[in-house]
């Protein structure tokens, strides 16, 4: 597939059908594109398609194909990065690019219908209703849109006239230049899955990374369980009398939303068991087995006797 990114001409193979934000972050090194959600709810992976703003991470990368795709990279000089440096709009800086990205699209349309002037606080909000920041950075962003709309960024000043940015990595972070954990990958790293589970009380039964090296980190029970707050110790619900559940950050998280397997390498899968007993009702949970669950009463299953 041939497109165009921040100007120039790349060619990428999207046999394997990855996500836009895979291509953009994995095979072409533009890690200013964060993965956040993975579900289009935070906005961290936006990037422009033929100056549109677009969640990456829930489009296809076989759309991009003869297109014309804008990253935070490709807006390093833009008047909205800018403003965003100025007006201290970021703390972290990890939804910046994603911020950045829609309101640059917003700040063409802006400018546009109304030349250099202030747009209001409800049009900004309506502009970027589609963007978290869990820093709450709100009040500077808000700022920095209306400041770069309103013409203040439209020229970078230079040599003694620049004034010094509130935060001295601010440029790298508005630029989609700075690095994160999350964006290096030295040799030998292994990598994390949350997996989070489809039933509200379940035994996991196997899991399966494809040909890749594995380490299990289920403890020997490998009972799911709700979770609440992650690092709240309480009685198992399930499981065995008395046994505190492990924190879910390490095995299993909650139950309400959907199955999800992240984006990498070999997609990592689990199967369920779900024939558990309710707490202290000594009766199986009303959950209907999937075909592939042994009989009760089978000794395969390997999940705790009832
Ligand atoms: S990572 Fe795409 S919207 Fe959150
Ligand atoms: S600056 Fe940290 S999440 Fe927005």
């Amino acid at each position: 597939m041939e497109f165009e990114v921040n100007g120039a001409r790349r060619t990428v193979d999207v046999d394997d059908d990855p996500a836009a934000v895979e291509v953009v972050r994995d095979r072409l090194g533009l890690t200013g594109t964060k993965l956040v959600c993975a579900g289009g709810v935070c906005g961290a992976c936006t990037i422009q398609v033929d100056g549109e703003p677009r969640v990456s991470c829930l489009t296809p990368a076989a759309r991009l194909a003869g297109r014309r795709v804008t990253t935070v990279e490709g807006l390093a000089t833009h008047p909205v990065a800018r403003a965003f440096a100025g007006e201290d709009a970021l703390q972290c800086g990890y939804c910046t690019p994603g911020f950045v990205v829609e309101a640059a699209a917003f700040f063409e349309r802006w400018r546009a219908e109304h030349g250099p002037t202030r747009p209001g606080r409800e049009q900004i909000a309506a502009a970027l209703a589609g963007h978290l920041c869990r820093c709450g950075a709100y009040e500077g962003i808000f700022r920095a849109v209306a400041a770069a709309c309103a013409g203040d960024y439209d020229t970078a000043p230079t040599g003694r006239q620049a004034p010094a940015v509130p935060r001295t990595e601010a440029p790298e972070k508005t630029g989609g230049s700075a690095r994160y954990t999350t964006d290096l990958h030295p040799d030998g790293l292994l990598e994390g899955v949350i997996i989070r589970s489809p039933h509200a009380h379940a035994h996991v039964r196997s899991l399966e990374a494809g040909d890749l090296p594995f380490v299990p980190l289920l403890p020997p029970t490998a009972w799911c369980g709700t979770s609440g707050n992650p690092s709240r110790r309480s009685r198992h619900p399930t499981g065995p009398p008395h046994e505190p559940r492990p924190r879910a950050s390490r095995w299993t998280t909650r139950c309400s939303r959907r199955p999800w397997t992240q984006a990498g390498p070999a997609p990592v899968r689990a199967r369920w068991c779900t024939r558990t007993r309710r707490r202290g009702s000594g009766r199986p949970a009303p959950v209907r087995p999937p075909s592939w669950c042994p009989p009760a009463g089978a000794a395969t299953c390997g999940a705790p006797p009832p």
